[in-house]
């Protein structure tokens, strides 16, 4: 259990078992606050928890403490005991034998549609727009070893490391800002000489740790740091089962097999994992191949048919992409065999039409909760928006960025109602509309106007919806 931070008004933890999270209000925030890593009696607990609320009667208050740790307990995110050896007895971590088998519907989940709020979005509700850094992507390098046909970063760019003295310096500034999330991506964060000893300093300092890689430099050094750092989780790149189509995508001859090897030594190393499977042209009919993989070995899987252009506008990586008649199949595969899909479609309460008094929410979190870093110290919205530049790190702190930055506080005050089209949209619930996908794919960069092939897709995702559960009604 680690509790990793206490804002104004709420706390938030997170499980190294099964990687569940919580937010608590602010009574929790300070029930949360009192607990560390090393264990303590509930008196001891109740004393720290007692100074903070003047006039509690004891007695109520540790009531009060037993009830909220057991809860804790009860999610896995704590353990009690009378010793210290029938705590560590309890401590289990995340395994892949404790996961209950998935069958291939549970999750052919696709990234456009996800039903419930993530930790992310709801803090960024919590915090009502008011900025709040809690993420930070880190690409640790730009270079790579794969040469992926889709990839957003020019390939021509993919050069520069990141010095530690600027990496060390940013993690520090990362705590003393109170940020939960870390992401550690590339280029191929693995290709970078010290990625185990940056693994290790952010597990110092008690970051949520995510690594965005594909897996091809994995090595014993690097699992054996990953299973004692308590916070990884590992995103993968996995295109087929096919090791030719694997490898027409990333552009290296054997790179499927050594993705797939690691991929499963991760597993019986009980290295929470992800697979991502971004289909396009090349991997339309194999995507639902790398989803039963993942089910049967009880990983995540999630597929993305929304590839942005690079972020140098060169818009050649999109002749990959899927037409709409090939999002068409395989929206069409999705809702035929995305079970929880299906279940939100059936449900009574299912509502196409959108709100209508959203006009004031943001668009996303960029800039209010998250924000990304390259290895030259540059800083930008997100990952693939690389000509928006916001600042450097090298010659500004990251909050000073955060504060000041003139660009920060343009692209956080953008809401909803600056796209007056899609205020009057009826596709807008299905709609995966973004900024950097805008910005990338027009010559000019602006995010504010609308790239029509999003709209196609999102007609798309409606029209096919509706067919669904017209059916779904007279088969009833
Ligand atoms: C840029 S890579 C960096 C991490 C690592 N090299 C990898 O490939 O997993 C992160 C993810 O972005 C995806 N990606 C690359 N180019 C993309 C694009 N144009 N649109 C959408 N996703 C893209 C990749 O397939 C990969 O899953
Ligand atoms: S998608 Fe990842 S592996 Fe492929 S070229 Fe881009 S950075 Fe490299
Ligand atoms: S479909 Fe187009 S107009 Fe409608 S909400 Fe999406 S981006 Fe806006």
């Amino acid at each position: 259990m680690i509790p990793l931070s206490e804002y104004t008004n709420i706390g938030y933890i997170c499980s190294k078992k099964d990687y569940g999270d919580r937010v608590v209000d602010h009574a929790g925030a300070v029930f949360l606050a009192a607990l560390s890593r090393s264990a303590q009696s509930i008196e001891v607990l109740t004393a720290t928890i007692a100074a903070k609320f003047a006039g509690v009667d004891k007695g109520t208050l540790q009531r009060d403490v037993m009830e909220f740790y057991a809860m804790l307990e009860e999610d896995g995110f704590v353990v009690s005991g009378e010793t210290e050896a029938a705590l560590d007895a309890k401590d289990k971590r995340f395994s892949y034998s404790d996961i209950e088998p998935k069958t291939i519907k549970k999750d052919f989940t696709p990234l456009v549609k996800r039903s419930d709020v993530s930790t992310q979005t709801f803090l960024e509700q919590h915090f009502k727009g008011k900025p709040h850094l809690t993420a930070l992507q880190i690409e640790l390098t730009s270079r790579c070893n794969e040469r992926c046909v889709h990839c957003y970063i020019p390939h021509e760019n993919k050069l520069t490391d990141i010095e530690d003295v600027l990496f060390y310096d940013v993690l520090e500034q990362c705590k003393a800002l109170g940020l939960l999330n870390l992401t550690f991506s590339g280029g191929e964060p693995m290709l970078h000489h010290h990625f185990i000893d940056y693994l290790r300093k952010a597990q110092e300092y008690d970051f949520s740790i995510n690594v965005l890689s594909n897996l091809t430099l994995l090595n014993d050094d690097i699992v054996k740091e990953m299973k004692a750092n308590r916070l990884s989780s590992v995103q993968v790149s996995l295109y087929s089962m096919k090791p030719e189509v694997h490898d027409a995508i990333t552009m290296v001859k054997g790179s499927f097999q050594k993705t797939r090897d690691a991929i499963l030594k991760l597993i019986d190393n009980d290295i929470p994992l992800q697979i991502s499977c971004p289909t396009m042209k090349q991997n339309k009919n194999d995507f639902v191949d790398v989803l039963n993989f993942a089910n049967e070995h009880k990983v995540r899987a999630i597929t993305d048919y929304t590839m942005m252009a690079r972020y140098d506008h060169t818009t050649g990586n999109l002749d990959n992409r899927l037409s709409l008649n090939e999002v068409e199949e395989v929206i069409n595969a999705i809702v035929n065999n995305d079970v929880d899909y299906q279940s939100q479609l059936a449900s009574e309460d299912f509502n196409i039409l959108p709100p209508q008094n959203d006009g004031e929410d943001i668009v996303c979190g960029i800039c209010v909760s998250s924000i990304c870093m390259v290895a030259n110290g540059a800083v930008y919205p997100c990952a693939g928006w690389q000509d928006c530049v916001l600042g450097n790190l090298k010659e500004q702190s990251l909050q000073q960025i955060w504060e000041n930055s003139p660009k920060v506080q343009q692209l956080r005050s953008i809401r909803k109602k600056e796209f007056p089209q899609c205020r009057q949209c009826d596709d807008r619930l299905f709609c995966a509309m973004c900024m950097v996908r805008n910005a990338n794919e027009n010559a000019d960069g602006n995010p504010l106007k609308i790239n029509t092939h999003f709209c196609k897709v999102a007609a798309l995702n409606k029209r096919i919806a509706l067919e669904w559960r017209s059916k779904a009604a007279q088969n009833k």
